[in-house]
């Protein structure tokens, strides 16, 4: 019983240079490889989704140039609904200069391009789809004041939704996100929005809790390598790491929140939906590539980390 998911959120073309160190200021330097793929954050988690077999509705904006036309052929390909992507004339599409160490550690340049073009009224076109969805996904590459306006309209409408605050920003107003059904921070994130300190797990509770006494329902810390801590109302719940040789670890956190949207809206409880995407994030760590890195169920099936 796969669900509809539906994303509201970006989408860029990743363009990642793999190097042995980054150049200082006035230095050439030939780095090894490059690769160019499909990322953003909103569309790696819809892909993520989608490849594990969830029907997924994009409400997204490209440009009008190569890399918006390849973008919409991308999320046909991984069966994705394409019938909220605008296209916004003059403005390139998002792209991301994205910088990986050898550690599997990355950088990212994020240029939004037509991204910002994403607002209200193309939300509100979409809501007699986004009515019938499970859970509405969304993260901060977009314009802010769309994400406020998805969050009033989902909690009329009575859907629930799920806020991924990345990348981190201060001008997120913590009332106007407290009505989401999931808070998905990093530990950056978290502290920003808490205004509170992370730095230990005594803090990253308070912090957490904090805005659970706001309204929020549920957050979801992820700490990379270190796991994700869960947060309801009557439990905390860690999630230990798997243990993998990272390669690429550009999108991982998108693989958890598009995977662990997908074994929710499948019907596993959360406590094991979490774990599961915790499996399909480490996988995606082991290869090149953000979306390309993002397995299939029979290849997280068969994925078995040491
Ligand atoms: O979260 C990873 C993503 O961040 C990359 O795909 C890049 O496009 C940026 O949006
Ligand atoms: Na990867």
């Amino acid at each position: 019983m796969a669900g509809l998911i539906a994303v509201v959120g970006s989408n860029m073309v990743d363009l990642v240079t793999y190097l042995d160190r980054m150049p200082v200021a006035g230095e050439t330097l030939e780095a090894p490889r490059f690769e160019m793929g499909h990322g953003g954050k909103g569309a790696n988690q819809a892909v993520a989704a989608a490849r594990l077999g969830s029907d997924v509705l994009m409400i997204t904006k490209v440009g009008d140039d190569t890399f918006g036309k390849a973008t919409l052929e991308n999320f046909k390909a991984n069966g994705i609904d394409t019938r909220h992507v605008g296209i916004v004339e003059g403005l390139s599409s998002g792209v991301a200069p994205i910088f990986v160490e050898p550690s599997g550690e990355n950088s990212i340049l994020i240029i939004k391009g037509a991204n910002n073009e994403l607002k209200p009224k193309d939300v509100d076109k979409a809501a007699a789809e986004l009515a019938k969805a499970d859970l509405i996904l969304m993260q901060m590459e977009i314009p802010v004041e769309t994400v406020y306006h998805v969050i009033a309209w989902a909690k009329e409408a009575g859907v629930r939704t799920l806020l991924n605050p990345a990348p981190a920003v201060d001008s997120l107003d913590p009332e106007r996100i407290k009505d989401v059904s999931f808070l998905v921070p990093n530990e950056t994130e978290l502290a920003i929005l808490s205004g509170m300190k992370v730095d230990s797990r005594e803090s990253t509770e308070a912090a957490a809790r904090s805005l659970m006494a706001k309204g929020i329902g549920t957050v979801i810390v992820t700490m990379g390598g270190k796991g994700a801590l869960l947060f309801e109302a009557d439990r905390t719940l860690f999630i230990e790491p798997l243990k993998v040789t990272p390669v690429d670890t550009t999108g991982a956190g998108d693989a958890f929140i598009g995977s662990f949207a997908h074994f929710l809206c499948d019907g596993l409880p959360v406590e094991d939906a979490l774990k599961t995407a915790a499996r399909y994030a480490a996988h995606s760590i082991t290869r090149r590539g953000t979306q390309k890195s993002y397995g299939t169920l029979a290849e997280l099936q068969a994925f078995l980390p040491v």
